[in-house]
């Protein structure tokens, strides 16, 4: 027997391009408006920020294995039981532990062309095959997810709504796309955004786990309730599921702060609803100035759009994000994500949206 050189990698694991996060820095001298990550204009809850930092004295102490306090929080918030929430350091975190449990080598994990980057990650990290589904208008398509399952299949991945298209599956559409599946496969509903939706035939899927064996949703408090440093998820599943993920965690994957702040942000409700108004204004006046310079936008539910820079009318995505760059306006190139000719920019503040709509608007009208 041969002895490699040198320890080498499970396969899968060099075939991974390491998530690039959005960028977040401006030229200097130049104010920066960090457009690129999905955060929150509003900032976390001055509540959540005061729990934080009762933290501040108690950093020598390992914190609370279960996450229990946080757990009660959003139970009590959503009204589920907290048996069956388990938080982790972030939802990237809990989409890899539900990936490790349950794909193995060779086993296939389905996900949307478009959708979140980490599925593939979590996928090929674990020795599976990434089973790429086309869409439909830059939205899932429940048939075409359902043709790609075959008997390898482990997991089926969809983000509800989707990042970075920001366009969503109505609730009957996902049922029908539970109903589909074989009760073996596993369905990962990464509702993200899920706060942000104001639409009537929206669900995040907690009715769906409450009722089902084989479902999974997640969600996080990177996005509307503005914790994306501190790295805070949570899932709701089965409790057989949940225990399954219980053994593989990491003993406190979740930092005493993070459920303080966690626990305090989720009793905030005002902040929550102030977040999602600015966004509801903001979301509809953006597309629509971006639409009346022409630009073609793809409808958004959640807190961030994009917007495609055809090549055919000779401005490409790459120079409206060099020229934007310039001003301080850092949107994300989503070349990644199969989209070469579109940026994703998340809705900011009043300031920051109009910012952008003026240096568009003089970027295609080719003035610097
Ligand atoms: C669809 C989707 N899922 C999950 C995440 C990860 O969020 P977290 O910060 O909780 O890891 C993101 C963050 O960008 C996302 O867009």
């Amino acid at each position: 027997m041969t002895t490699a050189s040198r320890p080498f990698p499970r396969p899968g694991v060099l075939d991974i391009e390491a998530y690039v996060p959005g960028k977040s820095a401006a030229p200097a001298g130049v104010k920066l408006h960090k457009l690129s990550s999905n955060e929150t204009p509003l900032g976390p809850s001055p509540k959540a920020v005061e729990a934080f930092q009762s933290l501040a004295s108690k950093l020598e102490f390992y914190p609370d294995g279960s996450s229990s306090k946080l757990r009660t929080a959003i139970a009590g918030r959503y009204g589920l039981d907290p048996a069956r929430i388990l938080c982790g350091t972030g939802s990237d975190e809990l989409l890899q532990l539900i990936t490790k449990a349950y794909l193995g080598d060779g086993d296939e994990g389905v996900f949307t062309e478009h959708g979140f980057l980490v599925y593939r990650i979590a996928i090929l990290a674990a020795g599976g095959k990434p089973v790429v589904v086309r869409e439909k208008n830059y939205t899932a398509d429940v048939d075409a997810i359902l043709g790609a399952v075959t008997p390898r299949t482990k997991i089926v991945f969809l983000a509800n709504p989707n990042n970075p298209t920001g366009t969503y599956l109505p609730f009957d559409e996902v049922k029908r796309l539970h109903a589909g599946l074989p009760s073996n496969v596993l369905l990962v509903l990464d509702a993200a955004y899920a706060e942000y939706v104001r639409r009537n035939d929206y669900a995040s899927g907690l009715e769906l786990v409450a009722e089902s064996e084989n479902v999974v949703m997640t969600r996080t408090f990177s996005k509307i309730y503005g914790l994306a440093n501190l790295r805070i998820g949570w899932l709701y599943a089965s409790a057989h599921i949940v225990d399954a993920l219980d053994r593989i965690r990491g003993p406190f994957n979740v930092n005493g702060a993070a459920i303080e702040a966690g626990a305090a942000a989720v009793a905030d409700e005002a902040h929550v609803a102030a977040a999602i108004e600015h966004n509801e204004k903001w979301l509809a006046w953006t597309t629509a100035e971006l639409e009346k310079l022409g630009l073609t936008v793809t409808p958004s539910v959640g807190n961030f759009i994009l917007i495609h820079f055809p090549k055919a009318a000779g401005k490409t995505a790459k120079e409206a994000d060099a020229f934007l760059t310039q001003r301080g306006l850092i949107l994300r190139a989503v070349a990644s994500y199969g989209l070469p000719d579109a940026l994703r920019m998340t809705i900011g503040s009043e300031e920051a949206n109009r910012l952008v709509i003026a240096a568009l608007a003089d970027f295609l009208s080719a003035k610097a």
